[in-house]
């Protein structure tokens, strides 16, 4: 048996006839660049996740960074995240001219702890970051868990900075019954092909509940243009393929039911992989709803067991390997080794296991046989 990471060609014969009539629409229209079909696929997107405002554009990475540019963030400030989170998060608030600043996650979610948000955010301890204004903080929803909203919404309005939510892996999730998104002043998505909602190519969007901060980004989107050729400030181009929304506006009727899917396959795993070897099985907190974009395992055995997965034609990944305080392109902010403990353990350990709606039960059964397996030897 072969279980690979996902199944995009299995997923796209499910709904074959629906997304090759949208396809063809859209080159019959020759509505190339936004059009008919992104603006609908916008207002579909905003509604799943009760936001007032969807914006589209080409990419997650897009999408955060036409969030921060809007918010103002530029040289001098300081925009806070996670070290262990994908490179693109930290990319928004360079490319904005400001400057990360790191605090660490938590061991059990993985996502940003709040404790030591507030400790940074105090100004105790500083000792990276003297002298920038800190402006915003961008909770990364890790793997489809949503970060401690609740909690982190309480400190940063103590000291009102923005929240600025990475929910790129995180479409459908909620906390506190409400959808990600409710939370900051933006939310930002991927449509990376493997992400739970993914387009045929890059794309992205960002919901917000601002009318003003959607006006803004919709003009950075479009090179900053009030109307045709009218530019009051310049932007860039963020503009979504035609062909990504009508893409993204079929399968967006299915994600409800293949996040579903997800969680049953997570809720599999958690009962017939528990107390197995020295695994330690995602915590998914009680008042989040976790949309498993991945299914991440923790163990120390993990480059072994790793290498026995694949001798078996089980596809696993690692996010991430790397903490981004390690990483040579942000080497010069100064982080040490052992500046945040728990990124760097959780990268030595994390394993994801495949987790996609059209995998069978055969196949989860057969990865959990080959994990108990490794683990009797
Ligand atoms: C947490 C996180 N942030 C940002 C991004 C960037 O999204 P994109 O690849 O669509 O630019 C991704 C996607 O890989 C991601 O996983």
């Amino acid at each position: 048996m072969n279980v690979p990471l996902a199944d995009l060609h299995a997923q796209y014969l499910t709904m074959k006839p629906e997304i090759d009539l949208a396809i063809k629409s859209v080159i019959d229209s020759s509505q190339f660049i936004l059009g008919k079909s992104v603006a609908d696929f916008e207002g579909a997107f905003a509604a799943a996740h009760g936001a007032r405002h969807c914006i589209a554009v080409g990419s997650g990475t897009d999408a955060l960074h036409v969030s921060l540019w809007a918010l103002g963030i530029g040289r001098g400030d300081a925009v806070i995240t996670t070290p262990f989170t994908f490179i693109a998060t930290t990319e928004a608030i360079s490319l904005c001219g400001g400057q990360p600043l790191f605090v660490d996650i938590d061991p059990r979610t993985f996502t940003m702890s709040p404790e030591k948000l507030g400790e940074l955010l105090s100004g105790k301890n500083i000792k990276i970051g003297k002298g920038l204004t800190v402006k915003g903080v961008i909770p990364v929803h890790l793997y489809g868990q949503a970060a401690a909203m609740d909690e982190l919404l309480e400190i940063t309005k103590t000291y009102q900075v923005e929240i600025i939510e990475d929910a790129c892996q995180a479409h459908l999730a909620t906390y506190d019954g409400k959808y990600v998104g409710s939370f900051g002043a933006t939310a930002c998505f991927s449509f990376y092909p493997g992400k739970n909602l993914g387009a045929y190519g890059e794309a992205g969007a960002v919901i917000t509940n601002d009318d003003a901060l959607a006006l803004k980004m919709r003009r950075l989107r479009d090179h900053g243009q009030v109307e045709k050729y009218k530019h009051d400030f310049w932007g860039h181009n963020y503009r979504m393929d035609g062909i990504q929304g009508a893409v993204l506006g079929v399968k967006l009727r299915n994600l409800s039911q293949w996040t579903a899917r997800r969680r049953s396959i997570a809720a599999t795993y958690k009962k017939l992989l528990s107390g197995v070897g020295d695994i330690v099985l995602p915590h998914e907190s009680p008042k989040a709803h976790h949309v498993y974009h991945l299914f991440v395992v923790r163990t120390k055995r993990r480059s072994a067991l790793q290498q026995f997965l694949s001798g078996k034609q089980i596809a696993t990944s690692i996010a991430y390997p790397i903490p981004l305080h390690f990483q040579q392109a942000y080497r010069h902010l100064g982080y040490r080794k052992g500046d945040f403990p728990v990124s760097e353990t959780v990268a030595d350990e994390c394993l994801s296991l495949p987790v996609y709606p059209e995998m069978t039960d055969e196949q989860v059964e057969y990865v959990v046989s080959s994990i108990r397996e490794f683990f009797r030897d």
